[in-house]
């Protein structure tokens, strides 16, 4: 009888990231595959779903309007719960740091059903940078069976936690597998891309700055600090600023009190995936507090700033793609102006590069969900 795998998510991230893992596992054929989403981002999610082509076999539809962390863990875990009690998965995927992982490996872990981590072993070292990401993927980490690390730097930081090495496997990050299908799609239907024509003809000559901000832990002072940074580089007439704005109403009422009326500051709606990757396409330079968009930005070799104190992400640092600059509003207004106005500095940052995955990490994970033997993980 074929394994039933559960795969578990239901934020823009996690769907990013895990639609080449259902791709692949639909495509292998050997598998009963079933898709649950919480549906914890409800429009961001459902974006994905559409340009991934992926119907959900389970659709809690979770999102409240600025939801809590209990709240939402609590409705999680019932919800989640539930669906692996009718569905008796031999498998249950989560991926990353989400509420929406963290709940579904602890509600596999109640039911005593072996769980597999994509994008395992990412660690800040700071519980409360990012948060409550850095514990969510801890406790992931302590009941998964498999664990599958992007990098040998996320191995290895699961192996100094102890975790047994024959669990942990190097795949790459599913990010990259998810970048080059979706610049594949748009090489052959460039019209997917197209949504910011108007922005792109409106900054015509205009140097673009990409930004995005969203993390729990900034909200308050650093969104605070994060848009008067951006309100004085929109000061200079050589630059545009493109910001899709994360829904979260703590996000909004920042920046729209900021940023509202600037004329070189383009506050949008959230992108789909293919309008993102343009958006990165089309930037100079990115500026950002997101996890993903560190990893997506030196693989297309665009210089990342990343509005945050620590990462757990230090590859593309290393690699010199990236630079973590905080949230404080000198800073990020230094840092940009010496990549503006210094060529030799944005250089030394603009080189493609694939520190985080090569596109196989996908078929790496389905080869090995496919080798394991049950009686491995309990
Ligand atoms: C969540 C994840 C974070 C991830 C981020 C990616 C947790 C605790 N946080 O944070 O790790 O980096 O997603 O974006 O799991 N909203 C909408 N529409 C949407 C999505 C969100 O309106 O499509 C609004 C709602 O008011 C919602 C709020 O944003 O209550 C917060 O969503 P939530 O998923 O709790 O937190 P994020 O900050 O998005
Ligand atoms: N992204 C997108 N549209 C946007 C902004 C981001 O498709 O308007 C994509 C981006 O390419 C990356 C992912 O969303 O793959 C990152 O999501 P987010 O920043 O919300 O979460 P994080 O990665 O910080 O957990």
């Amino acid at each position: 009888m074929s394994k039933t795998i559960l795969i578990v998510f239901g934020t823009r991230p996690e769907a990013i990231k895990l639609f080449p893992v259902v791709h692949a596992l639909k495509a292998e054929g050997r598998f009963r595959v079933v898709t649950c989403v919480s549906a914890q981002h409800r429009g961001m999610l459902d974006q994905v779903l559409e340009i991934a082509e992926i119907a959900p076999d389970h659709d809690l539809d979770l999102m409240k309007p600025d939801q809590t962390l209990d709240g939402l863990t609590a409705a999680l875990l019932t919800g989640l719960g539930t669906v692996m009690d009718a569905e008796k998965p031999d498998w249950v995927i989560v991926q990353g740091d989400t509420a929406t992982a963290m709940a579904g490996a602890l509600a596999a872990y109640y039911r005593k059903l072996p769980v597999a981590h994509v994008e395992a072993g990412l660690r800040s070292h700071n519980i409360y940078h990012p948060w409550p990401e850095e514990v969510n993927r801890k406790i992931i980490g302590t009941i998964a069976a498999l664990h599958f690390a992007p990098t040998e730097t996320s191995a290895a930081a699961l192996k100094a936690e102890n975790v047994d090495p024959d669990t942990i496997h190097v795949t790459g990050n599913t990010v990259i597998d998810a970048l080059q299908w979706v610049t594949k799609r748009i090489e052959g239907e460039p019209a997917l891309a197209s949504g910011l024509a108007e922005i792109e003809a409106r900054f015509a000559g205009k140097r673009i700055i990409g930004v995005t901000s969203h993390r729990r832990e900034n909200f308050g002072g650093g969104l605070e600090s994060i848009a008067r940074a951006v309100r004085r580089i929109a000061q200079r007439s050589d630059v545009a600023l493109v910001f899709p704005v994360h829904p979260n109403p703590n996000v909004r009422k920042v920046m729209d009190a900021e940023l509202s009326g600037l004329g070189n500051v383009a506050m949008i709606e959230p992108l789909d995936y293919p309008n993102f990757a343009r958006l990165i396409a089309i930037s100079e330079i990115m500026l950002t507090d997101s996890g993903g968009v560190q990893e997506e930005a030196p693989a297309l070799g665009k210089p990342v700033l990343v509005m945050r104190e620590t990462t757990e992400r230090p590859e593309g640092v290393a690699a010199g793609t990236a630079r973590l600059v905080g949230t404080e509003e000198d800073v990020i207004v230094t840092e940009i102006f010496t990549l503006l106005d210094d060529k030799a500095a944005y250089s030394a940052m603009a080189r493609a590069h694939n520190p985080f995955g090569d596109g196989q990490a996908a078929r790496r994970i389905v080869e090995l969900l496919g080798n394991v033997r049950q009686s491995q993980t309990r």
